[in-house]
């Protein structure tokens, strides 16, 4: 059965989940402050780079996809989906700011709605923040409309692959506390094949920040041997292949490297540490990975300068800057650190991605930036690789132009000969 759903937030999670639902065939109505959002998602011009969501922008936005700056479209729907950012604060905390206004002015919508109306929340949240922020701030500012229910229901979108990741999950997980409402997201996944676990609210928030925390550790765990490896001549990509095929591992997210960025891994891990603290415990397997990822960058540079000598007038290229492959997302990328590292070290950088420079250059200025990987390797003393995107594997001739061919990779991807790896 086609739904009305109203969707507060047209960010990452926003966006993705809106385009998916309407091709599903729901109607969904996008609610965003941003007006430049709003216009561009109405006009099919995706404000993000994401894999297939320009696609699904033409076919769906004006028909049964819209976005709206006003809050009254709620009341055009029966659900609303709650998927406005939860950012970390100077503490590891997350700032609850924003979700909070949406409650607020959701609830003052509702006041008056006199038919069912279910509020599920997307945006991952502390335990405990869907029963002592969401429920409270939403029924007070309704006036207490009985009327409406709730759930939690995380994402586990992985960027650049975030449609596909929407249509075949692991799992779905609905945490609520009444069967309505778990009929109702029950209803809203009915034709996506995977299992759909019920649990009470704080257990579904969780298993978010338990789920990112495990998959942190796996790669924090792999570069750990991926640096012991290095020191002894062993090739961790050889090891991890083989620890891999243990199925009571699995052979994912085991990929050594300068580590993970993004905006979820660093963010959600910094808040478990926070809560774990706040609850007099001492997470300190989880300060580890946090250690170990803030490290691994560095090491890169460590590595660099043990074969050039010196850094100072050198030019460095960088290979990537995005925080993973096919994004054009920059947040918490660990090109981040490299460059303030080669600065420091007084390097001369020429960098090049293939989409993620415009996202950069609001961040950091003086740098050469480069329209091709050719460019930026040209006459370079090294060259170091950042992200793993797929056109780097085919590079040669590129290579051949450098100055002197110290290639060191990051991320392992490269097909040319004469390199070495950061922990391989
Ligand atoms: C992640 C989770 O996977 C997703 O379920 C959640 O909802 C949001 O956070 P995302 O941040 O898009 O998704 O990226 P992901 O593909 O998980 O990679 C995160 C980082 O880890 C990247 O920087 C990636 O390069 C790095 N990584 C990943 C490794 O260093 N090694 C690996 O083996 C895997």
């Amino acid at each position: 059965m086609a739904r009305r759903i109203s969707i507060i937030g047209g960010g990452y999670v926003g966006l993705v989940s809106a385009v998916c639902f309407a091709k599903m065939g729901n109607s969904v109505e996008i609610i965003e402050r941003d007006p430049w959002k709003v216009d561009t998602i109405n006009a099919a011009i995706p404000p993000i780079y994401e894999k297939g969501l320009e696609d699904c922008l033409k076919s769906h936005a004006g028909k049964n996809l819209t976005a709206t700056t006003s809050y009254t479209s709620i009341l055009n729907t029966d659900i609303t989906m709650i998927c406005v950012g939860t950012p970390d604060q100077e503490d590891g905390s997350a700032n609850l700011k924003y979700l909070e206004e949406a409650c607020k002015s959701i609830g003052n919508e509702l006041k008056n709605k006199r038919s069912n109306h279910l509020i599920i929340v997307k945006s991952t949240v502390p335990p405990g923040t869907t029963r002592n922020l969401v429920i409270p701030t939403v029924i007070s500012s309704s006036l207490n409309n009985e009327n409406i229910e709730f759930a939690f229901n995380p994402e586990f979108l992985r960027e650049g692959r975030a449609i596909d990741d929407f249509f075949n999950p692991d799992r779905i997980i609905i945490g609520c506390e009444n069967d309505r409402a778990e009929k109702i997201v029950l209803s809203l996944y009915h034709n996506i094949d995977a299992p759909k676990i019920r649990t009470s609210f704080c257990e579904a928030e969780m298993i978010k920040y338990a789920s990112n925390a495990f998959l942190a550790t796996k790669i924090s765990f792999s570069n750990e041997i991926g640096n012991i490896c290095k020191k002894l001549g062993i090739d961790v990509y050889k090891v991890m292949n083989g620890v891999g095929l243990d199925h009571r591992i699995s052979p994912y997210f085991l990929n050594a490297g300068i580590g993970f960025g993004g905006s979820c891994f660093p963010k959600d891990i910094k808040c478990l540490i926070n809560l774990a603290e706040t609850e007099g415990e001492d997470p300190q397997l989880l300060k580890s990975v946090m250690d170990i990822n803030s490290h691994q960058p560095l090491k890169l540079v460590e590595l660099l300068i043990q074969r050039i000598d010196t850094l100072k007038h050198k030019r460095i290229a960088l290979l990537g800057l995005a925080f993973k492959e096919n994004t054009d997302d920059i947040r918490e990328s660990r090109a981040i650190p490299v460059i303030l590292e080669l600065q420091k070290h007084g390097a001369i950088i020429a960098a090049y991605d293939p989409v993620a420079i415009p996202s950069m250059q609001k961040i950091v200025s003086n740098i050469e930036y480069c329209s091709t990987a050719a460019e930026a390797l040209k006459g370079a003393d090294a060259a170091l690789v950042l992200t793993e995107w797929p056109e780097f594997r085919y590079l040669q001739k590129e290579f051949d132009q450098m100055k002197s061919k110290i290639i060191i990779e990051g991320r392992k991807i490269l097909l040319y000969d004469d390199k070495e790896g950061i922990c391989w």
